[in-house]
């Protein structure tokens, strides 16, 4: 077989070769000579593939651990890698400036060195929850550093290898000094807040029931003082009646008898009875009537819808409402009867009594003191709806707070009197009736206040 004359580094053959291979013919020796070559020229090759291979893969290597090393680095988060004995294996820069520590001082250390005694997560609680494969999130720690314990929140995983072998902990760490400061004080803000919102609830209902039960005293008032002037007129006449009723059964006989049933007026008590019974039967049934209508309106319960009297819900919340505190107070009441609503009355009672109570707080101190109550059929397309309008002679709502007055906790008046509650909680209402309860101005002065809802039957 030729050599080709290109390779005449082959045209002197090694000595050894020569010396081992002496024997051979000249032409077995040159042929065995170049198949050690080539095959000396192949290892070669692959020798340099591999050292190709190999140094792009260390370029890459290095690629990632720059990277790694970069990420680490520039990590804001405390980072902290253990093995499953919790002894420490890498820490990153901002573990080291946590605490105050270079990584040699912190590699090779128990975790438990790490963490505070005031701690609330221990390492042995890290490594028992690690130790079930289960992950730390969000726990707080106290890390235990050059500058005192230095609370963090924690989020930790188990490592594990490519064979999917568990070989260590991660844990990431982000100080929560500030951040908790700051969450803690606005924790506190709000639950002030809250609270103080509660307080505000619990007064403005507190007021309406006191509203309530001075309206409902005022009211009762009447009747009770009729039935009680009737029963001391009673008490009177039967005091005389049984005087006579004595004499007749003690035997008193014709001009003598005559003279008691003269002297006791025994003629005008007769006739005076049955229009004192009466009066008194009546001042009973108003009192009756005044107890039905607070049993009706003032209950919370949410029975189902019925179809009821707006007449009756209207007149009884101005009779409690602005009857008592605002005497002079000229009402005009103008609501049909037989005008009815679908609802809740109890719920629609307490929505009028909001608005003539907020009525008779815009008349306060005013000249000329009305309040107008109409109520009609409003007619239109889609459901047949009702509307019940509530115009005082006030100084009105100003046009900027308009659009603001239903707002919970919205209020022009002046601590302890208003609580801004009233109109948010009437429109609410209002809106679980499917109604409506909008706020103007009339042209002539004064706030319309407008409840609109499904009508009952026509
Ligand atoms: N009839 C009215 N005339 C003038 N302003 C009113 C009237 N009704 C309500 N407002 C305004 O709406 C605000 C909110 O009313 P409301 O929710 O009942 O709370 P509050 O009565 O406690 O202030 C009142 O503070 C007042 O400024
Ligand atoms: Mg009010």
């Amino acid at each position: 077989m030729p050599v080709s004359g290109g390779k005449d580094f082959l045209a002197e053959p090694p000595l050894a070769l020569t010396g081992a291979g002496a024997d051979f013919g000249a032409v077995d020796a040159e042929e065995a000579w170049i198949a050690v070559i080539r095959k000396m020229d192949e290892a070669y090759a692959e020798l340099v593939r591999q050292q190709v291979e190999l140094e792009a893969k260390n370029a890459a290597l290095e690629e990632a651990q720059g990277f790694i090393a970069g990420l680490l680095g520039s990590m804001t988060d405390v980072l902290v890698a253990c093995d499953l004995s919790g002894r420490v294996e890498q820490v990153n820069l901002a573990a080291e400036r946590a605490f105050g520590q270079l990584a040699e001082g912190l590699v090779g250390r128990p975790l438990a060195d790490l963490i505070d005694a005031s701690s609330p997560t221990t390492a042995a609680d890290v490594l028992a929850t690690m130790g079930m494969r289960q992950r730390i999130a969000d726990r707080e720690f106290t890390l235990a550093t050059t500058d005192g314990p230095l609370p963090v929140a924690v989020n930790g995983a188990v490592r594990f290898d490519p064979r999917g072998r568990a070989v260590g902990i991660v844990l990431v760490g982000r100080p929560i000094g500030e951040l908790r400061a700051a969450y803690h004080e606005l924790a506190q803000a709000h639950e002030h807040l809250k609270r103080t919102q509660q307080q505000l609830v619990h007064s403005e209902k507190m007021a309406s029931l006191g509203r309530l039960v001075a309206g409902v005293a005022h009211e009762l008032n009447n009747p009770i003082s009729f039935v009680y002037g009737n029963a001391h007129a009673l008490k009177r006449y039967a005091e005389r009646l049984i005087a006579y009723l004595d004499q007749v059964h003690g035997g008193a006989n014709g001009p003598a008898l005559a003279k008691a049933r003269g002297d006791l007026r025994i003629d005008r008590a007769l006739s005076d009875i049955p229009a004192t019974l009466s009066g008194m039967l009546e001042g009973a049934e108003r009192v009756r009537d005044i107890v039905a209508d607070l049993r009706r309106f003032s209950s919370d319960r949410r029975e189902a819808r019925e179809v009821f009297d707006l007449a009756g819900v209207v007149r009884s919340a101005v009779d409690w409402v602005a009857k008592s505190q605002m005497p002079d107070l000229a009402i005009l009441v103008d609501v049909p009867e037989g005008l009815e609503a679908v609802g809740h009355p109890g719920h629609i009672h307490q929505v009028m009594m909001n608005l003539v109570q907020n009525a008779v707080d815009a008349l306060e101190g005013r000249p000329e003191r009305r309040l107008e109550i109409t109520g009609a059929r409003l007619d239109g397309p889609g459901a047949p709806r009702v509307v019940v309008r509530v115009r005082d002679s006030g100084p009105g709502i100003p046009e900027d707070i308009l659009g603001r007055v239903f707002d919970p906790f919205f209020t022009t008046k002046p601590v302890g009197k208003g609580t801004g509650l009233g109109l948010s909680i009437c429109y609410r209402i209002v809106e679980e009736h499917e109604g409506r309860l909008e706020a103007t101005n009339h042209p002539d002065g004064g706030a319309v206040f407008s409840l609109i809802l499904p009508a009952g039957r026509p």
